[in-house]
């Protein structure tokens, strides 16, 4: 199992503070934000990680975490993004280094107060196909939206404006190694963007996407 950090985009919404520097590396508490990613994967156990930036101030992450000694990794693998083509594109740039594995990929700004461990476990056991996790949000028209009929997801919807759901799609994705080849197919959404969403309905039209109800708090530090 391989672990990928998605720190690519331009962090435009966060303009000032990220004119000089990338939106990960601004503090969170006592620590830079793209640590806690990191540590939560360390944590469950996956030691084999890349970093996937992009931006002007890239050079920056390799100051900061060098090889990952800090977090007791023997190294740590980036790759860069250009521009920002979406989650999904940037998720696209790691199919060499997943190569063959099944992957756990974190948004380089998803903060979990218990971590992803029992996630991740429960991922090991999943025979097949990918899984996703959710949790109740006050501003659904912010994130990734699914509907549930009768415990099943029907759909996902992509910060609908009108959702009756307030489940959001957190920041954490687990999937088998076929996930690059759906990510080959897809197409720009409207705003430009390779969308995780339509990676998470593939699995779904396929009857491959299993969820649980993360507990605990949930930070979309973006
Ligand atoms: O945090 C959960 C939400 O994250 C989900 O509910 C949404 O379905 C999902 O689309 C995403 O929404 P955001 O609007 O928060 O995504 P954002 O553009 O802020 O990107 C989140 C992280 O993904 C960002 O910190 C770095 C990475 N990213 C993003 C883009 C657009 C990349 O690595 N490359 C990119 O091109």
């Amino acid at each position: 199992m391989k672990g990928i950090v998605l720190a690519g985009g331009l962090g435009t919404r966060l303009k000032p503070l990220t004119k000089i520097t990338n939106k990960h590396l601004l503090p969170i508490y006592n620590k830079p934000m793209i640590y806690y990613p990191i540590q939560m994967l360390v944590d469950a156990g996956i030691e084999d990680i890349m970093i996937v930036t992009g931006g002007n101030h890239a050079g920056e992450f390799l100051r900061l975490l060098g090889n990952g000694h800090e977090f007791g990794l023997k190294r740590l693998h980036y790759t860069y993004q250009e521009g920002e083509g979406g989650i999904a594109e940037a998720l696209g740039l790691t199919e060499e280094f997943a190569d063959g594995d099944r992957v756990v990929v974190v948004l380089g700004d998803n903060i979990l107060e218990h971590g992803i461990r029992r996630g991740v476990e429960a991922f090991r056991k999943q025979e097949r196909g990918a899984r996703i996790f959710l949790k109740e949000v006050e501003h659904p028209w912010e994130y990734g939206i699914a509907e549930i009929e009768e415990g099943r997801i029907r759909r996902i919807r992509e910060k609908p404006k009108d959702s009756p759901s307030r489940l959001a799609v957190i920041g954490v994705y687990m999937y088998p190694p076929d996930v690059y080849e759906i990510v080959r197919g897809l197409k720009p959404s409207a705003r430009g963007e390779l969308e995780i969403t339509d990676v998470n309905n593939a699995y779904l039209e396929r009857g491959e996407l299993e969820y649980e109800i993360v507990s605990g708090w949930w930070l979309d530090a973006g």
